[in-house]
């Protein structure tokens, strides 16, 4: 029923945006805007009424689920707006600096600087702090390619994770061990991605992972994070059966995991989500014993039309039909934003519109303004079961 309900609401709002298109050329592009959101808002009684103005962090927390927002760029550093917000709104922190080409300016130091500051901002803002990532085929440095081979990976993953998740010790809710490890076109058995762990550790270097971490942080909860499984797509299928033989196997080897990431970057153009297959893979992943989070929520609006109450009510749309399935598994403890305010999100530029306005796809506005968006994901934290 509800699938059917929500494939007949998005195709009629892009079949109705369909046959607006066809009057603009008889049009200027103000008045199509005007039309498409006024066409739109008067046929789509769609509410995103939220009671009270309580933080996101707080309508969470009473269901027993955790919201925080990564905020990768050094722009929490330097603006106290946006501190203020993710102080207000977020019960947790995810410090983009603690990827190896960050942490690591060549193989024999690292710099916990600006990583730190993340951590001890966190914690003096009573908010936890998430790590992401130990073990990534992608963001390795520049002398990575010329120093690690097959000889001397393993002492170059064992010494990281030892560092790394060594000198944050006690001090994460949670890490993503290892992130996006699979990418069935690669063409590897078992939808293997291609990468330099891969290559030189052969497939137990993600057990590896995990066991390094887990002896040195056992208070950490250990995730293995990847992307591109949302969608009732062929590409997304082949990957979430992939994704769940691995997390079939580690649990079966004993590998200590405690919980999969998964990421969705959502896109507002697309209407193939299924929600009954959203829920048995999130099933599937529980009865593993697994904790779920999602980790890296964002709405990529470059395909969405440029008015803005449009845009914005069709980005909150996505918001509210992904997070209210996801959030009905128990077993999602969590909700991560990729960013909270539109002036900070990585997807301006690496989803920039054709029409080079400017993306709206997090919570907050540039002015740090509660959007559309914060409205839905508020409303699913309140509709959400309690843990
Ligand atoms: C992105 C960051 O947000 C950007 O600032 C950076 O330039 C590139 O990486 N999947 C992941 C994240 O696991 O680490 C990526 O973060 C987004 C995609």
């Amino acid at each position: 029923m509800k699938i059917n309900h929500f494939l007949t609401r998005r195709h009629a709002l892009y079949l109705g945006l369909g046959s607006l298109a066809g009057l603009g050329s008889l049009t200027t592009n103000k008045l199509i805007n005007s039309c498409y959101a006024n066409q739109f808002i008067a046929h789509q009684h769609r509410s995103f009424y939220v009671q009270g103005n309580t933080p996101l962090k707080t309508r969470a927390a009473k269901k027993g689920i955790i919201y925080g927002a990564d905020c990768g760029s050094l722009e929490l550093q330097s603006q106290p707006e946006l501190q203020a917000a993710v102080i207000q709104e977020c019960a947790m922190l995810v410090p983009g600096f603690l990827k190896w080409n960050m942490l690591r300016p060549n193989p024999a130091s690292f710099n916990f600087t600006r990583g730190d500051w993340y951590v001890n901002f966190a914690q003096k803002n009573k908010m936890l702090t998430r790590g992401h990532t130990l073990v990534w085929y992608d963001a390795l440095p520049k002398w990575f390619k010329e120093t690690v081979n097959k000889q001397n990976a393993r002492q170059f993953l064992e010494e990281h994770i030892k560092k790394v998740a060594g000198h944050y010790a006690g001090k994460m809710h949670s890490w993503d061990v290892v992130n996006e490890a699979i990418n069935v076109p690669d063409g590897l058995p078992n939808g293997w991605r291609k990468s330099p762990w891969l290559e030189f550790l052969g497939t137990d270097y993600i057990d590896l992972a995990f066991r390094i971490t887990s002896e040195v942080d056992p208070q950490s909860l250990l995730f293995y994070n990847d992307f591109g499984l949302e969608y009732d797509k062929p590409e997304h299928e082949a990957k979430r059966t992939a994704v769940l033989k691995l997390l079939e196997k580690l649990k079966s080897q004993g590998t200590p995991i405690h919980g999969f990431g998964m990421q969705s970057h959502l896109d507002g153009h697309e209407t193939r989500f299924n929600p009954q297959k959203l829920r048995n893979f999130f099933r599937d992943i529980a009865s593993l014993g697994l904790k779920i989070m999602i980790t890296e929520l964002d709405v990529v609006d470059k395909k969405l039309p440029k008015d803005i109450d449009l845009r914005d009510r069709i980005v909150a749309s996505v918001y509210e039909d992904y997070l209210s399935v996801a959030l009905d598994e128990k077993a999602v403890i969590g909700v991560i934003t990729w960013g909270l305010s539109d002036r900070y999100t990585w997807l301006a530029e690496f989803h920039r519109r054709d029409d080079q306005e400017p993306v709206r796809l997090l919570p907050l506005d540039t002015q740090m303004q509660r959007k559309l968006s914060w409205n839905a994901i508020a409303r699913t934290f309140d509709n959400a079961p309690q843990r």
